[in-house]
Order: C-alpha cells, then structure tokens, then sequence
C-alpha cells in the first residue's frame, strides 16, 4: 500500500475548498494508493466521509481534553480524520514543538485509534523514533523531509534526489518497524514518479496538493 498525503498547510477559504473537491473527485482512483487531504481545522468538517480520500489534520495538541485553551486533542479529532501530521519541521520552527512534545502527540493518537505521520529530518529520525514505543512506532507513518527540501525553504536546494530518501527511509527501517515512510519536500507534477520506488511508501505534497489539476495529474502517474 501506497500514499498519497496532501498537506494543505495554512491555506484555502470555503469557496476554494468545495472547487478543490470538486475537480479532484473526477481524478483516476488507484486502489493501491490511499488517499489523505490535510487542511485546516475548521475545513474538515467540509468534507463528508468517502472511501476515495481520507482525512488528516496538520497537528494534534500533546494533551487530553480537558483546560487547555486552543488546543484541539485526539479525543476530539478522532471524529473528524484518521490520519495527524505531527512534529513537522513548520511546527518545530515557529511553534515550538520539540521531539519530546511530539512524542505526547504519538502517543495521544495512538491511545485514541488514530495514524500518526511522524515528520523526521536527517538530524532528529533516530532521536525522534527512540522516544515512541514499539507499539507508537508500528502504528506510525514516518515523513522523512529534509527542511531545506520545503517547496518554501529558502533555499534553492529543492526535492531531496531521490537516492539520498532512499537511504535514509533505509536506514529508519532498519532501527525501527514502522508501518511505512514516506518523503516530503517539493513533491510536484514532474517528480512524483521517482518517489514511487520501495523503500519510499509513498509522498506528502505541500504547495502542488493546493492546485485541483496538479492532484488530478500527480495521481495518474502514480
Ligand atoms: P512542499 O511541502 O511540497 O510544499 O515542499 C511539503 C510539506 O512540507 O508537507
């Protein structure tokens, strides 16, 4: 199995999340690929449940429900979505979040049935999987992503090639056993195919998963 994760990011208003379901509800539908739609959280309740596309939130909060101003828990997610993005590398940077926080995030996912998608990058993967349990860490999705690889990473490094990915998702899968990992960074129309190779088990798509014609032409080619 196969996926496809797009991570909308701080993006998209009503109008332009019912034209994205729109146009992509008429894409090529693989069943070996399983399909996840990240956006904000006052847009999941946009979407209805389907079988063509799952759904994801970009973070969890580390606690349970209870006196936590702003934040939203597993408890409360999991009626929404069944996937969570955690300790991605725009969380680390502008929100704080540390390896030990995004551990409680795993584990707060897990307790409540959810899929974590562990974002890692080369400095924190062994670190970051070291903190979560054999039983977190079968029930998790790594999201390998190198920072400067981030469609807005200033920097002009782009998409990871894809041998070095290879490596490192090698490298996770022999200290670890997950339920699979996938690469981010930069993933767009004229890329995605050489994602699609074992070990990689799949892509997360910031900026492209925004655009209705660039899902509808990444997901035939995969
Ligand atoms: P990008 O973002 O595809 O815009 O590089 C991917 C991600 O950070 O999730």
């Amino acid at each position: 199995m196969k996926y496809f994760v797009a991570n909308w990011k701080t993006n998209k208003d009503k109008a332009e999340v019912a034209e994205w379901q729109s146009k992509v509800s008429q894409a090529l539908v693989k069943s070996d690929v399983v399909k996840v739609v990240c956006p904000a959280f006052p847009h999941l309740a946009l979407f209805s449940k389907s079988d063509t596309w799952k759904l994801g939130a970009q973070t969890v909060s580390a606690f349970p429900n209870g006196p936590y101003t702003g934040a939203v828990s597993a408890e409360i997610l999991r009626e929404f979505v069944q996937y969570v993005i955690v300790g991605h590398a725009e969380r680390r940077k502008y929100f704080g979040e540390t390896s030990q926080s995004v551990a409680q995030q795993v584990q707060q996912l897990v307790a409540n049935a959810m899929t974590p998608i562990v974002a890692v990058d080369d400095h924190n993967w062994a670190q970051q999987c070291s903190l979560l349990s054999d039983e977190e860490l079968s029930a998790s999705l790594i999201m390998y992503e190198p920072p400067e690889a981030i469609s807005s990473a200033n920097s002009s490094a782009g998409a990871a090639d894809v041998e070095s990915v290879k490596k490192a998702i090698q490298a996770i899968k022999q200290q670890f056993t997950v339920k699979g990992c996938l690469y981010g960074g930069s993933v767009n129309v004229e890329n995605i195919q050489t994602y699609f190779q074992t070990p990689i088990d799949g892509v997360v798509v910031g900026n492209a998963s925004l655009d209705p014609a660039k899902v509808t032409s990444m997901l035939a080619k995969i």
